[in-house]
């Protein structure tokens, strides 16, 4: 409502629903007419049969030919032998339409997921399982004829390090994180995790290793407290406490008139995007996987809060792999080792000093925001 409002856009999307109420409208009262003419046509016939069948009733009975009791039988008759042409009637249009209806059912309830556990899955078990990711030759497109997303990507993050990815707008960096998590599975190239592919864990048990704040954090309708324990529903009140004060969040749920228990809303509308953000930050903490990756964790928090996040992060990721994702090169400075990316490839390599030693994309990527 806010965007139409903004854009005056309010009066033409209006208009737009109000053909579209038309059109369903017009669709309707075709598809009555035709089911009208069908009873119609249905209904002359019967009535003309059963009025046909006992005027000849009638002219036997006359001549002496029937009986009394002949007639009434014959109108017992009649009714039974057009009952099926009323059924039929009826039930083809109802047919109709659940044909139409299943048709889409079917189509949801038939699609096959790309991505599933394989038989015999090893299951990935944080703290024995070590979080060593690898990317190899990894090969990624979303659709087949689009330009990849990723090419040839080759990159490790070593059990407890503290790896930042940092490019340009649509150079691959969220793509990464959807390959990590198993949304989708490489074309060409392979994903480890601990010297194994990720395609023969058990899905559940890989994205049990795997904490993430995404680039667009998703609330759902319900309570702080609930939205928190989407990531450890055992977790006690304690923990969650812990989890907020951590992501800088607790004060300000504190002073809520309701607390941990205060309704945010779908898509945690009542909140501010700094305060959603910072939720989601508790969230990730809260699930304590062995490895972290933060999506741009703290893109709508203000710079007070970002440092105060920045120094609970850099206590939690210690000895934890984490992959850290931003745009402001500030929060990745403090990162073992930074890559580059470029349109979906590895173009640079190695700690902030190293990069800036020599003249090349990061240097490109810090110039232009200072
Ligand atoms: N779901 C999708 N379907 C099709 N193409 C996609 C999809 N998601 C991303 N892309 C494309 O893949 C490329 C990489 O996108 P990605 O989201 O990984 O970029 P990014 O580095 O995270 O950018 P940003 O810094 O803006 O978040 C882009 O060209 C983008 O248009
Ligand atoms: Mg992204």
């Amino acid at each position: 409502m806010t965007t139409l409002k903004a854009f005056n856009a309010s009066d033409r999307h209006g208009r737009q629903r109000n053909e579209e109420a038309w059109r369903l409208y017009r669709a309707t009262m075709l598809q009555m007419m035709v089911s009208l003419i069908g009873t119609g046509f249905i209904g002359l016939l019967t009535g003309a049969g059963t009025s046909a069948a006992i005027g000849i009733g009638s002219v036997k009975m006359a001549g002496g030919a029937a009986t009394m009791a002949d007639l009434l039988l014959i109108l017992l008759l009649v009714g039974e032998c057009f009952r099926p042409l009323l059924l039929l009637d009826r039930y083809w249009h109802v047919g109709y339409m659940g044909i139409a209806a299943s048709t889409t059912i079917h189509r949801l309830l038939d699609a096959q997921p790309e991505v599933r556990s394989p038989a015999g899955a090893v299951r990935a078990i944080p703290g024995v399982t070590r979080p060593a990711v690898r990317f190899q030759h990894v090969h990624f497109s979303y659709n087949a004829s689009e330009r990849p997303a990723l090419v040839d990507l080759s990159f490790s993050i070593d059990p407890g390090e503290r790896v930042a990815l940092v490019g340009r707008s649509g150079a691959g960096k969220s793509t990464v994180v959807a390959l990590l998590l198993r949304f989708f599975d490489p074309q060409h190239g392979a994903i480890t995790l601990d010297e194994r592919d990720l395609r023969e864990y058990d899905l559940e048990s890989l994205r049990r290793m795997v904490a993430v704040v995404s680039q667009d954090t998703y609330l759902f309708y319900g309570t702080i407290a609930d939205n928190l324990r989407l990531a450890r529903p055992d977790a006690t009140q304690a923990e969650l406490e812990a989890a907020a004060q951590a992501a800088n969040i607790h004060a300000f749920i504190a002073d809520l008139p309701q607390g941990y228990e205060t309704i945010v809303g779908e898509r945690g509308m009542r909140l501010s995007g700094g305060e959603r953000q910072r939720i989601a930050i508790a969230r990730a903490l809260l699930k304590d996987a062995p490895i972290l990756i933060l999506d741009e964790a703290t893109s709508s928090v203000d710079a007070a809060n970002e440092a105060l996040i920045q120094e609970a992060l850099e206590r939690l990721t210690a000895g934890r792999t984490t992959l850290i994702i931003a745009h402001r090169l500030s929060t990745v400075i403090h990162a073992d080792r930074i890559i580059v990316l470029e349109a979906g490839r590895v173009v640079e390599s190695g700690t902030h000093d190293e990069l800036t030693t020599h003249h090349g994309a990061y240097v490109q990527l810090v110039a232009a925001q200072t």
